[in-house]
């Protein structure tokens, strides 16, 4: 069956209008693979000044797994959502082991990556390999569901099967990534959750949603509160300026980033000392609000049972960006 004529305007309007993406240009399959890891949950903006750099210090899963995933989570620091970066070094070691060193070129193969689930698979698949799979994630949803005046509950089983079968039925099986990308490219730039720019959308003529599209897609009502957690850390200081750390465990938040001891808080008082700084800071995560209190403590010498090093040093493992946040504000306050 050929493509719908929207589909062809679709893939002619990417190629005349798309961004010129650095994947884009070279989607050699490591690449693209990086750069799906690096945008699930981030922008492009944000991912754009960090992609080549990331890249010249990994530039194949092998060499990935030769520098070891400490150097991986280190060179993720500021992009958040840190457990992509350990899924990416799993991911990088099961390439390495179980497909020679090369990233695979099937969807069941790529599904079964640590960190790749369907989105990841259809998109690597699609551009680094020409596979026929329609990516769907929340901005592709958003342009379907006005696309067709769906308004069924699109995050609910029915939905979202009805929602897969717009997708499959739209994508361009001889051009499947530039088709993908330019959805993306639609949800990002012309179709989005707030504002549209119809005139400018090469959709526009077939589109059933366009003169009521804030009705689309039909999703549940935000949760209005997430909870808040508070954290306590400590920054134990030596005369000669090095700092105690640890690393977190290997699950749950954060899992393996570089931190400081952590206190209680609302304990009243400190097992190592007097503490001559105090900071606070928050930072808002998708299902919680943290909120920190620091003290810097100076100690004549470091707890034996932690790791230690200089601030630099500290700041160079890639913290939490709120700790490393804490731990500039209480170098500040000693002037
Ligand atoms: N978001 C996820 N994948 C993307 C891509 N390949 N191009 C632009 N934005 C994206």
């Amino acid at each position: 069956m050929s493509p719908p004529a929207h589909g062809r305007d679709l893939l002619t309007w990417y190629w005349d209008c798309a961004r010129d993406l650095p994947w884009r240009a070279r989607p050699e399959p490591w690449r693209v693979m990086v750069s799906e890891f690096m945008l699930q949950q981030t922008q492009v903006k944000t991912v754009l000044p960090r992609f080549e750099p990331f890249l010249a210090l990994f530039p194949s899963p092998k060499a990935m797994v030769l520098e070891g995933e400490a150097a991986v989570i280190a060179a993720w620091a500021g992009l958040g959502f840190y457990r992509r970066a350990s899924s990416l070094y799993a991911a990088a070691e099961t390439i390495v082991s179980v497909h020679g060193g090369e990233v695979p070129g099937d969807l069941d193969a790529l599904r079964s990556l640590r960190g790749v689930g369907d989105y990841t698979a259809a998109a690597v698949g699609s551009i680094a390999f020409g596979l026929s799979a329609a990516v769907l994630d929340g901005n592709v949803e958003r342009v379907l569901a006005r696309f067709h005046a769906f308004d069924g509950p699109s995050r609910r089983a029915k939905g979202k099967r009805q929602i897969q079968d717009f997708a499959d039925e739209l994508l361009n099986a001889e051009h499947p990534g530039d088709h993908n990308q330019a959805m993306m490219e639609l949800g990002a730039r012309i179709c989005r959750p707030r504002s549209v720019d119809c005139s400018a959308c090469p959709l526009s003529p077939a589109c059933k949603g366009k003169e009521r599209w804030w009705q689309f897609p039909n999703l549940p009502k935000a949760k209005s509160e997430i909870p808040l957690q508070l954290e306590g850390r400590l920054l134990l200081q030596a005369p000669g300026g090095e700092i105690a750390w640890r690393r977190r465990p290997a699950s749950g938040l954060y899992a393996n980033l570089p931190d400081l001891p952590a206190f209680e808080v609302g304990e009243t008082h400190c097992a190592y000392g007097q503490p001559s700084g105090r900071a606070e800071t928050q930072q808002r995560l998708s299902h919680r609000q943290l909120q920190f209190e620091a003290w810097l403590v100076p100690v004549e010498r470091l707890p034996c049972d932690l790791l230690s090093g200089s601030v630099e040093a500290f700041l160079a493992e890639g913290p939490p960006t709120p700790v490393a946040r804490l731990v500039r504000l209480l170098q500040a306050s000693k002037g």
